[in-house]
């Protein structure tokens, strides 16, 4: 099974993302090929939209198996009187997946390891699969963890993706147990997938301004 991960960050609106999941729904829908890979449980599609758009995206989008939603963040407040916060409460119908540590959030909002090891515990608690976000071998691994996205800093939206042979020396620091599934991210494009699709080491894809167009989302899809 591959992952193919879909980062929006906070650049949807409603209209832009109804615009989105119309596009991929008829890309889909065109392509055979994909369909079968998710039919097949050789792939694994899980788009992560802003809280604001995952119950609409939810409704809107393809039903198809292997298609899945998850969040870009989550509350480290389980629930409660915390205005503003979205909780794994708030989301557990919602989502399968939620995106946790992302270097943004450690950077912009000063998130800790401690502060990423509470919301993974509670997403635990709400049956939501975390996806963990790493910069290197130096962040935490919390308990429970299986999804690890290694995502060095420098290639985030810079256009320097990190090649093959580099993000396999970090997997063999980061990662000691096999039973990890282990994601890169970093200028993730339709170009570069080729040579990433050929390792059997990577097992998915976090993408960010690849998945803002689902041309280009669909074109990494089906090198997959
Ligand atoms: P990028 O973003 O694909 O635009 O580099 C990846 C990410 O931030 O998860």
């Amino acid at each position: 099974m591959k992952y193919l991960i879909a980062n929006w960050k906070s650049t949807k609106n409603v209209n832009t993302a109804i615009e989105w999941v119309n596009e991929f729904n008829k890309l889909m829908k065109a392509n055979k090929e994909i369909l079968k890979k998710l039919d097949e449980d050789s792939l694994k599609i899980i788009i992560c939209p802003s809280y604001h758009l995952i119950s609409l995206v939810k409704q809107k989008i393809i039903k198809h198996k292997n298609i899945n939603l998850g969040s870009q963040d989550v509350s480290f407040f389980e629930q409660g009187n915390y205005t503003g916060e979205v909780s794994a409460q708030n989301l557990k119908e919602l989502i399968n997946y939620s995106i946790v540590g992302h270097s943004e959030r450690r950077k912009y909002l000063k998130e800790t390891d401690n502060v990423i090891d509470q919301k993974v515990q509670i997403l635990k608690d709400y049956s939501i699969e975390p996806i963990l976000c790493v910069r290197d071998e130096n962040d935490l691994i919390p308990q429970g963890i299986t999804f690890i996205a290694y995502e060095p800093v420098y290639a985030i939206g810079t256009g320097h993706n990190e090649d093959v042979d580099k993000i396999i020396s970090s997997k063999n620091k980061i990662i000691t147990d096999k039973n990890k599934i282990f994601i890169y991210g970093g200028s993730v494009n339709p170009e570069n997938m080729l040579e990433y699709s050929k390792s059997s080491e990577i097992q998915g894809f976090l993408l960010g301004n690849a998945s803002k167009d689902p041309n280009s989302f669909i074109a990494i899809a089906s090198k997959l």
